[in-house]
């Protein structure tokens, strides 16, 4: 590579990956046949629109890759219809919400504070300033979905679209009891699955359809495929979906990344990769089981999903400094809101924790357990220097014992 600047600069955060215990929940290693289609000369091709029916010249062979693309996604969710064109999981919500609604119809929405996303109205994102979104939250004793609030808002406001979907939320979606307060008022739902796609598959998670409309989600987390999104619909609204993506809200789609999407999605269909998905939870338990036995309080008291939520509300030290000093020796972690926060979203009272990219690694619960017990060390001594560099020559000896990208500078060997 003639730009050495950026040559160093990736071999640099590829060492970080490989040194790091990365515990970011949306965060994952795609295999080296994923990453390879991203390199490819398929990033040089326009073709707006869609298989067959595309403005330019020259798509012979992208229009069989995303027709497989297409196939794959539509066996491995049992979906109806599948548009594999989204650029990300902000662009799927986009365009389902520009094919479902109109501005400032009402959208049913997890409030952030209960697990959701910027894109479920949030006001300083497209979605709050377009439409106009009422959310739900937790009950304050279980801090688990609270059905009887849902459905009361659900009868007030009677919105278009109902929104099931999580970022930090530690437990299962409950698509039927979701579905039956939708059906009482006629409206839409959408189950937002970026996170928990790749559990869904392997049934860990129950399944979405035919409960949900339509489905979206990121390929990049648990699915660990290309950095990328996808909508899955019940046929009655293909037609109305795929014109939201093209022409309604991207131009010409990422033929590179829609084939490492059709590789990603094989991989989803193996044996291994849901022994994979079964292990993700068992590591979760198994970090869970180490935070509470060293007294910290959970939000939900553990978890049924791939994270955790620690509630450090009652700590002295903030939740940005964790994360800064855990960033110090190797160990990545988000601070993140919890349910009835009390401080502000830049610094939270919330710490959210993961498990899939450790098992990608080939992490069992008792390396998840020992990972829990190196934060838990870290957060007891955080103003102990000593400690804290002994913290960090565990964590390269740990992820010496478990490498990954192993055989060039730029991925291309997957140890799993
Ligand atoms: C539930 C959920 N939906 C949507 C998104 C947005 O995905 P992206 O970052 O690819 O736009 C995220 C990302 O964190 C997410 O967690």
């Amino acid at each position: 590579m003639e730009d050495k600047k950026i040559y160093n600069l990736i071999k640099k955060e590829i060492q970080r990956q490989r040194e790091g215990l990365v515990l970011i929940p949306s965060e994952n290693y795609a295999s080296p046949a994923v990453l390879r289609c991203m390199g490819t000369p398929l990033s040089n091709k326009y073709s707006e629109g869609y298989p067959h029916k595309r403005y330019y010249s020259g798509n012979e062979y992208i229009d069989e890759i995303e027709d497989i693309a297409i196939e794959r996604a539509k066996k491995l969710f049992k979906a109806e219809h599948a548009n594999v064109q989204p650029h990300s999981g902000s662009q799927a919500n986009a365009a389902v919400y520009l094919a479902l609604l109109k501005p400032k119809d009402t959208v049913l929405a997890p409030s952030l504070f209960a697990g959701g996303h910027l894109t479920y109205g949030s006001p300083i994102n497209f979605s709050g300033i377009i439409y106009n979104f009422i959310h739900y939250g937790v009950n304050p004793k279980t801090e688990r979905y609270d059905f009887d609030e849902i459905e009361e808002k659900a009868k007030k406001y009677k919105p278009k679209l109902i929104v099931t979907g999580t970022t930090s939320y530690p437990r299962a979606l409950n698509f039927k009891k979701f579905k039956e307060i939708a059906d009482k008022i006629g409206a839409y739902l959408m189950a937002d699955i970026a996170h928990i796609a790749g559990l869904i598959i392997a049934h860990c998670h129950s399944h979405p359809f035919p409960f949900c409309d339509v489905v979206t989600t990121t390929t990049h987390k648990t699915l660990r495929g290309p950095r990328g999104g996808l909508i899955l619909s019940k046929k009655d609204l293909a037609e109305k979906i795929d014109k939201a993506v093209f022409p309604g809200i991207q131009g010409g789609p990422l033929d590179h990344v829609i084939a490492a999407k059709a590789v990603c999605f094989k991989e989803a269909m193996s044996e291994s990769f849901k022994k994979y998905q079964k292990q993700i939870i068992l590591n979760a338990q198994a970090m869970a089981q180490e935070f509470v036995k060293a007294g910290f309080r959970l939000v939900t008291g553990g978890t049924d999903n791939h994270l955790i939520l620690i509630d450090i509300s009652s700590f002295k030290i903030d939740s940005k400094r964790i994360q800064d000093e855990l960033d110090k020796i190797g160990i990545y972690v988000n601070k993140n809101v919890i349910p009835f926060e009390k401080r502000t979203p830049f610094n939270p009272s919330g710490i959210r924790l993961g498990s899939p990219a450790i098992t990608s690694r080939g992490f069992k619960e008792k390396e998840a357990g020992y990972t829990a017990q190196l934060v838990i060390k870290l957060i007891k001594n955080i103003n102990n220097k000593k400690i804290k560099n002994q913290i960090k020559k565990e964590v390269k000896k740990l992820t010496q014992k478990f490498p990954i990208y192993e055989m060039d500078s730029f991925g291309s060997g997957f140890a799993r």
